[in-house]
Order: C-alpha cells, then structure tokens, then sequence
C-alpha cells in the first residue's frame, strides 16, 4: 500500500510505495521542485535532502534548473518545456503561486495559480502498485492559448551514464527494442500522426548503462495516450537527465477557457532495482491490476478469417471455417473486413457499415446464431474512424473527414479520416457500433485504425486545432459507452496491426492486435519488444498458414503454436485447407494451451534468453504454484552442445515436477545450474514445458 505524507515545515510532500520513494517540494517561488526518485527511504530521510545548494556565480544559468515538477516556460527556465502559454494580451511565462493541495487516500492534488492571470493548474500524483501516476489538470476564467501541457516532467538521479531503452519500428516490424547510450541535449520520441504509431512507443526506460535482465536500476515511463504524443529525454552537461512527456501535436495550440478545462492523460513512472526483468514485471503487474478492464478474466482462444479469406467473406465460407475452428477448442470466432457495403477490396465501402446482402443473404444473424450454437463467442472487424470516398457515407458527408480548405485529401490505403471530434460523427458512428452489437448479440469487436491523420483541419469550427486531442477523447468516450451499454462486449484494440498499442487503449480494450506480422521467427523479436511494458495478457498472437506472407518463410506448425502460446492464442490459417494431421496437432496445441493459460496470461514473465542470443530463444511464466517455460531454437549451428536453461521466479527450497516427464527436479537445481531442455535436433525446435510446485 501506498503512502502519501506532507512534511509542512519543508513545504514537501512524500510519496511511498512498497519500493520507491517520491518526493516534491515548493521552492522559495512556490515552484514545484524535484526532491527524490529511488529507492525507499524513511520519511525522517527526506529533510536532509533539502540541502540549500552551493553558492552560484554563473551569470548564464538557473542552479535549479531541470529541477521542475512540471517545465513550465518563463522567467530564466530554458529547460525542455513542459508547458507553454500565452495569455491573451501575449504574456507567455507562467508564475507559480501555491494554494493548497488535497490527499485522498492514494491520491496527491497540489493546486497552484499563476500570480496575476486567471489561470489554474492542478499537479496530480496517485500511487497504484508500484507505479505513481501524474497528469496536470489546467482552468480559466479567460481564454489562455496552450501550446505545451506535458502530463509531468519526471527528474532522474544524477548517474555517472544514462541509457536509453525503447522500442522502434514499422507496419509488421513493430516494438524492435533499442538500448542506446542517451545522447546529450533532447532526445525526442514521438508520434505526429493522430494515432499511437508503429514507429515508435510511447515510453521509454532508463538505466546508467549497467542494468541487465536480472540487475541494476531502471526507471521508467509511459504515456496512456492513442493520439499524437513527445516524449523528450533530456541530458545537460550538468550530468541531469528529465523526461517530460505529454499529449500534443507539434505547432497546434489548444485553448484553455471558462467551462472549457484541459486535463491532460497520465503519465506513469515506474523505479525498480532487479534489472529490466523486474521492470517489465511491475509494468505488467500495473496493466493487469489497475489498467485493464478485467484483469482476471482468461481471454479465450480466437480464430480470425483476414489471413484466410481476405475480403472475400460470406456466410458459405465463414461458416466452414468456424465448424472447423470450433472443432480446433477455438472460443471465440471473429469475421474480419469485407462483410458490410460494397466492401470487397481495399478502395470502396469502408463507412458504410450495413452488411452486405450478396454475401451474408440473411444479414449476419444467422451466422452469429451458428457460431454461438457452436458454442464459441461471435467477433466482428469495424474501423469506425475512416472513409473510403468511395462510399455512400463519403457522397452524402464530405466535410465529415478530417480536410483543409484548398488542400489535397491525402488518401493512405484508399480511405480519410472520419472527424471524430464531430459530434454528429460520434452519433453517427455510436447509433451504428450500438444497433450492430446489440441486435446480432456480438460479443467482441475488433477495432481497427488503418492509417494516420493528415490535413486535419476542421473548417467552420472556431478551434479546429482541438480535433487533435477530442478525436481521440471521442473513441475513448465511444467505447466506453458501447462496453457499459453492452457489458459482455470485450475489445480488441488494432491499428494496421500494433500501431495503437498504449496504457491509454489498454484501459477500455481488453486485448490488442500486436502486429499484421505473424511469421514466427519475427514474432519473438516483436514480443520481446511488446513485453517490456505491456504483458501476455493483452498480446493477441495468431498462428498462421505457410509461407508467410510477409516474409515468405514456412515455419512447422508446433513452432508457430509454440510462438503464439506465449500471448493470447488465436489462429488465423485457412483451417479449412489444413490437412488433417495439422488440425490434429492444432486440437492438441490448443488443449495445452488451455491448460497453460493462466499461467501465461496471469503469471510472471522471465526472459531467460532474448531472441537472437545463440539461437534459443526461452521464456518463463511463473504463477502461484505453476511455471511453464518456452524455449525456441531457430536454427541449428554446428555440433553445439545443449545448455542447460537457468530457471528463475523459484523457490530454491521447494522441488518442482515436470508434469509431462513426470520427473521432478529442485529448484535449487533449476535455478543454479537449469533445465535439461530435450530439445529435438534440427531448425525450428520447440518445447513447452509445464512444472508444478510438489506439496
Ligand atoms: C488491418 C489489420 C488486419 C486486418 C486488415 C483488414 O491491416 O491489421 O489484421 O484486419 O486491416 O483490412
């Protein structure tokens, strides 16, 4: 449990959890200043952290600076900002002056104003878990111009070198990870393109260079935001390193005014000391308990027909596949695009969501009542933010897309971008998401998001800047209904595969659609990336027919399953086509994959070797008394003789039985010198391994 203190005589707050201590104060100005971030210390400590610092002579820079809670432009600050503003008679620096601050239970409120303009600006800090969450919440009483509001600059430690970790990346080559030494000066992650992007992530983890797997402290933070978004690493000669970190689109000013608040999205921070093993588990930890919307629910097993059918769904084929599928242990059955409008390509129907009579010639009722009497759940692909301009949607609303007056409308895949900011246009797009879910009983929709914005302009609106932030306020707000009208509803975030994968969709999606790339050997690396932040639980995974059809390689079936068991199963292959030994193992992989589900989608994650490291890539789960481990040879080399896997996450004391050898092993054993794996000789080798604690 956390804590949260205030220390009145140092004008300090102290915020503790379990692990970490934060700590704030207000300076001699009232501006919120960094105390701490680290390890625990006793609250008595924090005092003799309020050292006055050395006497300054250096005409040229403020000896406070990169000490700010929240950057905020003004004065002698030139450090990152994290907040800009203009006043309406062009006044841009802010002057802090403090009010008062409030604490509910795991929840810190420090509310300031600025000294002469009507400006309010609220600093929050919750602690969840190990994670302190923080966002900034900004009122006036006049119109106030913001062309910066990070949710928090987070101030790091001195270290002797800082690190860099985050992911990079593209449509099917999504969350590579990259360390880099942190270059001095800013550092700039960031997405301009409406949507969370597949170019990079919204977080990154820090470490001085030294941290491994298993050791050494790392920091870190991530934005709960699916719009555009910055995060800026910055490295001063003075040896400090801050992220500051926001929502926000580069040179687009949003207006802050009576009853017109702007509260911007959290940001979470995170310090852990046991390496970047530790790290990604407390993140798990966070995303399960206090971001998903049912942490203790299994996600059940998915088939989805887009790599088997392509556009070319109709009730014939999509009832052969889920008879099949429903044969494999399959629970959940999910149409992909195709079956609505004239939707039989890429380039026409898109918004026109009424489904498609020459296909489904009884509407999608009687194949949602064949798949339920089947006895698995009824999914369905909708992309309700886009257009194609050839559709009757697009003939009768052209101004509904995002458009600037004498510009080009920018096409990507053939389609533009609904203006979800419209009110008319979240109507519209609820009245139709809501009849279809309700009327055919569709118990998951998979949500997809197939290019990003351009010429987002809004004309006729007096503050077209603001399309940027509400359009994506609006999905949030969207889903949020559909799943409280529809409670059973679960979702499936996806964005030309993982291009919208971030704590902000995590909190109203319950899995998310990793990557349109599903060959197995590029699937490791992209889950590798995927899984220092976001956990198993989330990470849709299918497994696919040979040859990829991005990478064109053709990979045993056993390897694939054994790849995708590691997230949430689904299967995505022309199943109808598999020959009956394939379908056979399939039934098998599945039923090992029930058994193992908790364990993956609830359990500890341990990476015990990272893809590329001699050729074995192996995993570990750990949940209450079970463990369940993957190990991967991509391909054989030489006459290597096998080494044993090192175990982690066990208790030396306690013995542990291989449920399948029945053998039993120790786990002093299994953690000091490993596990046997048997693995079979050859490329693609494969092994799940189940243990279980003995009593
Ligand atoms: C995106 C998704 C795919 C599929 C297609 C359908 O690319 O990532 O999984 O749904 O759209 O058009």
């Amino acid at each position: 449990m956390g804590e949260i203190g205030f220390l009145d005589d140092h004008r300090t707050w102290v915020l503790t959890n379990d692990s970490t201590t934060y700590a704030l104060r207000l300076d001699e100005d009232d501006v919120p200043a960094h105390v701490y971030w680290g390890p625990k210390l006793r609250t008595e400590d924090i005092p003799q952290l309020l050292e006055k610092p050395l006497p300054w002579w250096d005409g040229f820079n403020d000896p406070n600076e990169g000490l700010d809670e929240l950057a905020a432009d003004g004065g002698t600050k030139y450090w990152t900002p994290a907040l800009q503003i203009r006043f309406a008679d062009g006044t841009r620096a802010l002057e802090w002056r403090y009010r008062n601050h409030e604490i509910h239970q795991d929840h810190l409120r420090i509310h300031f104003e600025d000294r002469h303009y009507p400006l309010r600006i609220t600093l929050h800090y919750r602690l969840k878990s190990e994670v302190l969450e923080r966002w900034t919440e900004l009122t006036a009483d006049t119109e106030v111009d913001v062309t910066r509001a990070d949710s928090a600059t987070w101030v790091l430690p001195i270290r002797d070198d800082y690190r860099l970790s985050h992911v990079t990346g593209r449509w099917a080559a999504e969350t590579q990870l990259r360390r880099t030494p942190a270059p001095h000066g800013e550092t700039t992650f960031a997405s301009r393109r409406g949507i969370t992007g597949h170019h990079a992530n919204p977080w990154i983890m820090v470490d001085d260079g030294t941290a491994t797997e298993r050791h050494g402290e790392v920091y870190g933070v991530a934005l709960a935001w699916s719009g555009s978004w910055r995060l800026t690493a910055t490295r001063s000669s003075t040896q400090r390193l801050t992220i500051s970190g926001g929502f926000g689109q580069d040179g687009v000013t949003q207006r802050v005014g009576p009853g017109n608040p702007l509260t911007t999205p959290v940001i979470a921070g995170l310090y852990t000391n046991g390496g970047f093993g530790t790290a990604s588990r407390a993140w798990h930890t966070y995303v399960r308990e206090h971001v998903l919307p049912h942490p203790r629910e299994l996600r059940p097993v998915l088939y989805n027909s887009w790599e088997a059918t392509g556009f070319d769904v109709d009730e014939v084929n999509q009832r052969t596949l889920a008879d099949h599928a429903a044969t494999l242990g399959v629970e959940l059955f999910v149409v992909d695009d195709g079956w609505f409008g004239a939707r039989t390509g890429d380039h026409a129907g898109l918004g026109d969501w009424h489904v498609n009579r020459d296909r489904f010639p009884g509407g999608l009722k009687p194949l949602v009542d064949a798949v339920h009497a089947l006895g698995m759940k009824f999914g369905i692909w909708v992309e309700p933010e886009m257009v194609n301009p050839d559709s009757d949607l697009y003939r009768a609303h052209p101004d509904w897309v995002l458009h600037h007056p004498h510009r080009r409308r920018s096409e990507l895949r053939n389609q533009l971008v609904l203006n979800f900011a419209r009110p008319d246009v979240e109507a519209w797009a609820h009245d139709w998401l809501d009849r279809l879910v309700g009327d055919h009983g569709v118990d998951f929709l998979k949500w997809d998001m197939n290019r990003p914005f351009s010429e987002a302009g809004w004309p006729g609106d007096a503050d077209p800047d603001r399309l940027w932030v509400e359009h994506t306020r609006a999905v949030y707000a969207l889903i949020d209904r559909l799943r409280q009208d529809h409670p059973s509803l679960r979702i499936e975030a996806c964005s030309g595969g993982g291009g919208r994968i971030d704590l902000g969709v995590l909190a109203r999606a319950d899995q998310v659609w990793t990557s349109d790339n599903t060959d197995a050997l590029d699937r490791l690396r992209i889950q590798h990336g995927y899984g220092q932040l976001y956990p198993a639980r989330a990470m849709s995974a299918w497994v696919t027919d040979n040859p990829n059809f991005v990478t064109g390689r053709s990979v045993p079936l056993r390897f694939r399953f054994h790849v995708a068991m590691a997230g949430v199963l689904g299967v995505g292959g022309d199943i109808a086509h598999w020959p009956g030994d394939d379908l056979a193992l399939a039934r098998e992989l599945i039923a090992l994959y029930k058994d193992i589900r908790p364990v993956v989608q609830h359990g500890a994650l341990y990476r015990l070797r990272p893809p590329a490291d001699d050729g074995v890539t192996a995993l570990q789960y750990v949940h209450e008394d079970r463990t369940v481990v993957f190990a991967y040879r991509q391909a054989a080399h030489f006459n290597a003789p096998e080494r044993p896997l090192r175990l982690d996450g066990l208790d030396p004391a306690d013995r542990y039985v291989d449920s399948d050898a029945g053998t039993t092993h120790s786990g002093a054993v299994l953690l000091a010198r490993g596990l046997p794996l048997g693995l079979p000789t050859g490329d693609f080798a494969s092994v799940v391994l189940r243990l279980r604690r003995k009593i």
